[in-house]
Formats: structure tokens, C-alpha cells, sequence
């Protein structure tokens, strides 16, 4: 079986419709097909300021919704990233090939220091992706399935793992990016035309996993859409129509033309009620599971050590080859 590996920051109390659609239903497809491996990057997370207490609570609550939304720990290994130091260790090495100029060309850090101001981005920050390449080379995996906004992020991964390569000898399997397709990217209810994000300006566009259903309900049906009347896709001319009718396409799994052609003459009321509808009896079960596995903290902390264990045997056998292959004296 190839092998496929992902991961997901645990930096919002609940995951949102993008993580699920564009990543989480791919994930449990995957499982079954491949070698799959899911962590949850909380070394990444503290890029940005977290408080602690709230970041051990995102990290359960992440890993929960990972279980409730269909990660089975039987078929893959699921694993929290700091309890793999191997992550960490292998970064540094990266860290020592990557060129400044190149980590100064990724743009996720443009976009952030940006955000943050450049004077209180991290040095963490600067050089996420070099960790993000070590989460990924450290499993030799042959795909990394991510939303576009991660291409650049798995070409840098390439790059190391090459020159890697090239100057030390075969060491890394080169991983391709498994870029989900256009229809998976969920866009804001209320900014339709930028990706469903947890540093939106307003919760008002964002559909979370664990919230009340009526709190999603009412963000459905308060959706931005247009002055025009007909239900059509249309990303350019119509992206919050369009952004409700790939929603309703991926929860549902018909296709985008059959549902324009049964709302065919009706108005987006409608649409809007059947997809509030829609979206509230599938997540249910899953915010229902998910509660249910956090009422269990330490049942749940055992399960991550167990997947922290399976995935050090992988990466503890590259880590030695690559200390090897740099140089450094065997230990024991
Ligand atoms: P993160 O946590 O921002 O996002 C996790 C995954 O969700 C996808 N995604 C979306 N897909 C569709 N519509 C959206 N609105 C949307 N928002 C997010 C992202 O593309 C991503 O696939 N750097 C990574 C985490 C990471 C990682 C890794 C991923 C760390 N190490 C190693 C893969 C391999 C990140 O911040 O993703």
C-alpha cells in the first residue's frame, strides 16, 4: 500500500465545514486505500500565541472530531506531532539546507506577519515549513492530501527532500501533493470569494463542527448571495449561490447539476432551508460522537500515545539514517 499523510492545526475550538469537506471526508476515504497517517500539528500551532490550557483542550477537541468524523485508529495512525520528537529534531536538520531567501518566498508567512505585524511574527513563523517538510519527510509518504493553499508548502518539502537527496545520497522519497479538487474548497457564508477560514473577521461565515445546530442553521440561511433570483453555479457571477450548491453537492453527494435542475423555478429560500436541513442531520452524529469521546479525556489521550508509538517507529528508523548520513557519531 502507498502511504498518504496529513494533518490539521488544533487552533479553533471546533473544526469548520472547510477542514471537513476539504480534507476530513477525503482522509476517511483514504484510509481504506492507503497506509494513512493523521496528526495534529501542535508544534505549529504555537507559531502564533496560544494559552496553554486552551491549547491541550483544542488538541483533544481536534483529535475527537478527527474519530467522529470517520479516522478510524484500527486503519491508520493517528498521532499528536509533540509527542513524536522526531519532528522537531528532523526540522533542524532541514532547517540547515533551506535557503533564507527560500523560506522568505512562503507566502503563508507574508500573509500572516502581515496580519500579525511583521515585528510580532515568530521566528517559529519563518520557518513553519520547514517543519511542515520534516512532519512529511520523516513517513516517506507518497502523497500529501491538502487543500490548494498548501501546494507551496508540500513544493518545499520536495525541494529538501531532493537536495537532501542529491547531497547525502537516497534518503527521502519525494512526495506528491494530492491537491483536492476545485469543488472541495468551501468558501465564507459571508465573503464568498475568500476560503472558509478561522481567522475570518466574523464567525457569521463560518459553519463549525461542534456548534449548536440552530447557530448553523441561521448562518446558512443569513448567507450572502446576490440580487439576481436564479439558482445556477456560477463562481464568478454567483459565488455564494455557488458556495451553497457545492456545499449541499459534497454533504449530499449529488452532483451540482442535479440540484440545480431540481431547484429549477424555486428561490433561494428554499435552497437555503433544505441545505440548513442537510448540513445539521450530518453533523449531529458526529458533534454527538465527538462529545462523547471528550467526556473521556484520558480514554482519549490513551488511544494518541498508542498512535505516538506507532508513528515513532517510523520516524525514529529515518531519523537514525539522516543523523548517519550527516555525520553525526551513532548513539548506543
Ligand atoms: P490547516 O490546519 O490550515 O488546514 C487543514 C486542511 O484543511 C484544508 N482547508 C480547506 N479546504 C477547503 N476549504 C477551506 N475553506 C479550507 N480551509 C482549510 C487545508 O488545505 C488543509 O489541507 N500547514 C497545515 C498543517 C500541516 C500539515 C503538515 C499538512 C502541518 N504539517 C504536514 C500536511 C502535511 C495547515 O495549516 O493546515
Amino acid at each position: 500500500k502507498h502511504r498518504v499523510l496529513s494533518g490539521m492545526q488544533p487552533s479553533a475550538d471546533s473544526l469548520h465545514l472547510g477542514n471537513y469537506l476539504g480534507a476530513l471526508v477525503n482522509w476517511v476515504r483514504m484510509q481504506d486505500e492507503y497506509d494513512a497517517i493523521f496528526f495534529i500539528p501542535d508544534l505549529h500551532a504555537i507559531t502564533v500565541p496560544q494559552d496553554p490550557a486552551e491549547l491541550a483542550r483544542r488538541t483533544r477537541v481536534t483529535a475527537a472530531q478527527y474519530i467522529a468524523g470517520g479516522v478510524d485508529i484500527n486503519k491508520c495512525t493517528l498521532f499528536v506531532q509533540s509527542q513524536v520528537p522526531e519532528h522537531a529534531q528532523l526540522a533542524w536538520v532541514l532547517g540547515c539546507i533551506t535557503g533564507f531567501g527560500e523560506a522568505s518566498r512562503m507566502i503563508q508567512f507574508k500573509d500572516k506577519s502581515l496580519q500579525h505585524g511583521s515585528d510580532h511574527a515568530s521566528v517559529g513563523l519563518f520557518t513553519y515549513p520547514i517543519l511542515q517538510a520534516a512532519d512529511i519527510l520523516l513517513y516517506q509518504p507518497h502523497g500529501v492530501p491538502v487543500g490548494e493553499d498548501q501546494r507551496q508548502h508540500i513544493e518545499l518539502s520536495r525541494d529538501l527532500a531532493q537536495r537532501f537527496n542529491s547531497r547525502y545520497g537516497e534518503t527521502f522519497q519525494v512526495p506528491e501533493a494530492f491537491i483536492q479538487k476545485e469543488s472541495a474548497k468551501i468558501y465564507d457564508l459571508q465573503n464568498p470569494t475568500a476560503k472558509m477560514s478561522k481567522s475570518a473577521e466574523s464567525p457569521a461565515g463560518l459553519i463549525n463542527l461542534l456548534d449548536d445546530p440552530k447557530v448553523t442553521a441561521k448562518r446558512i440561511k443569513s448567507a450572502v448571495t446576490d440580487t439576481e433570483t436564479e439558482i445556477r453555479f456560477d463562481r464568478e457571477a454567483k459565488p455564494g449561490v455557488s458556495n451553497l450548491l457545492s456545499i449541499y453537492s459534497s454533504i449530499s453527494g449529488l452532483s451540482v447539476d442535479k440540484i440545480v435542475a431540481d431547484y429549477q423555478g424555486k428561490m433561494y429560500g428554499h435552497l437555503k432551508v433544505d441545505l440548513a436541513e442537510l448540513v445539521a442531520s450530518h453533523l449531529g452524529p458526529i458533534r454527538d460522537r465527538a462529545n462523547e469521546l471528550l467526556a473521556d479525556p484520558a480514554e482519549l489521550d490513551r488511544l494518541l500515545a498508542h498512535g505516538a508509538d506507532k508513528a515513532r517507529e517510523i520516524a525514529s528508523a529515518t531519523l537514525t539514517d539522516v543523523y548517519a548520513k550527516v555525520g553525526f557519531l551513532p548513539y548506543g
